[in-house]
């Protein structure tokens, strides 16, 4: 059997075209953008700016609003640690929630360390926020709100466009990672009245090592962001370096793609994919529980926790011939479990026999049944293994 990828929250193949667009920026094409005296660098530059229009494209923004970084955890420490140690804040207040991903977790818990106050909102089982209790945690020295627009892990969609409104009255700068939905769904910052928006190239079929931070230009007063790496002020002296020129030619291509596959319904196709996973499953390995509210999600996530099939157990004994993730896997935990279903509030076994699928763009229907055969078959026999032997 070949081997099945259902992994795509983890990170997603470079599609061929994409491939094909960064190639001749490590080989002929080898300019820095930044040295233009010659048309190595010209060209460079050009093939950078293309680049800006189509992400800018793809989240309904201005290309200058566009910051190109080494991927969102980068974009997710410049936008959390740039607003908070910026020289016009006064506050030294942030919040966020306590079901983002560790690259905004850490960055928050280094500036508690160093005095800042963070509230972090807590979610129930359904895995989604609730914008009103954003805005009761918010206070006059609030600097940052930073919650994500789609889970990692559960999938769920959080009201981001609610809470951007509410920050927004309050004038108070709203961030947003935003990584596991650009590409899957239609986004639009406006729509979100978001201000910082993280995006990673390596989600949307294009290659690892790129990303960006999004900075709303039309706010006042203008945002005043801390940068984090200083040094020759590339990227309007938010991050400076030498542009990853084949990277973002690479992120350029795929966030183009990404829109001409949601153009023509990839976000439709993917959810059919999911809900027939998910109703095969129910039919062959019941009972099982989906984690996190189904709807609203990601149309590809699917989190699912198998009764007595332990999650380890059965990615083992599949032989690494599909591809997802336990549930649980988590480095931030420490071995505790998901600290995402954690905060959800669920109990052990739930969390050990939790199930991550993430669907994509080069999955079919015959790969679902095929994942869907396999599981099922692994099921019985950890079941069989775990049962009491009669006597
Ligand atoms: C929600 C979320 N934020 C941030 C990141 C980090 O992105 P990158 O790998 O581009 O640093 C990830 C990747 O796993 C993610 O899922």
């Amino acid at each position: 059997m070949n081997r099945i990828y259902l992994d795509h929250h983890a990170t997603t193949p470079v599609d061929p075209a994409v491939l094909e667009a960064m190639l001749p920026f490590f080989s002929e094409r080898y300019g820095n953008p930044s040295g233009r005296s010659h048309v190595f660098g010209h060209e460079a530059h050009a093939a950078v700016e293309e680049a800006r229009v189509q992400v800018a494209a793809l989240i309904g923004a201005a290309p200058d609003e566009i910051v190109f970084t080494s991927g969102a955890t980068e974009s997710n420490n410049l936008a959390v640690k740039g607003m908070a140690r910026s020289p016009a804040v006064k506050g030294r207040h942030v919040v966020t929630t306590t079901i983002e991903h560790s690259a905004v977790l850490e960055p928050c818990r280094s500036l508690e360390r160093d005095g800042w106050e963070i509230t972090r909102v807590a979610v129930g089982d359904s895995g989604v926020v609730a914008a009103a209790d954003v805005a009761a945690a918010l206070r006059p020295d609030t600097v940052l709100v930073s919650v994500m627009a789609a889970n990692n892990e559960v999938g769920t969609l959080q009201p981001v466009a609610e809470i951007g409104a509410i920050c927004r009255e309050r004038g108070i700068p709203f961030h947003t990672d935003a990584v596991q939905t650009v590409g899957r769904l239609p986004v639009r910052v406006e729509d979100w009245n978001a201000d910082l928006v993280s995006l990673s190239a390596h989600k949307m079929y294009g290659p690892k090592g790129t990303g960006a931070l999004y900075v709303c230009k039309g706010r006042r007063p203008r945002l005043r962001i801390a940068a984090q790496a200083e040094g020759g002020g590339q990227e309007h002296g938010l991050r400076s370096g030498t542009l990853n020129v084949p990277g973002i030619v690479g992120f350029g291509a795929a966030a183009r793609l990404a829109g001409e596959a949601l153009a023509a319904g990839e976000a439709e196709r993917t959810r059919a994919l999911r809900d027939r996973l998910l109703s095969r499953l129910r039919e062959t390995v019941a009972p099982l529980e989906v984690n996190g509210a189904l709807h609203p999600r990601l149309p590809g996530n699917l989190h699912v926790s198998i009764e007595r099939a332990e999650a380890e157990v059965l990615i083992l004994s599949l032989g690494g011939r599909i591809a997802l993730s336990s549930g649980a896997a988590c480095a931030e935990a420490g071995g505790k479990g998901s600290h995402v279903l954690r905060a959800m509030g669920l109990p052990d076994e739930r969390v050990y026999t939790a199930l991550r699928f993430g669907i994509g763009r080069y999955n079919s229907g015959a790969e679902i049944d095929a994942a869907v055969d396999a599981l099922s078959a692994a099921v019985a026999e950890t079941r069989a293994r775990s049962s009491p032997v009669p006597r």
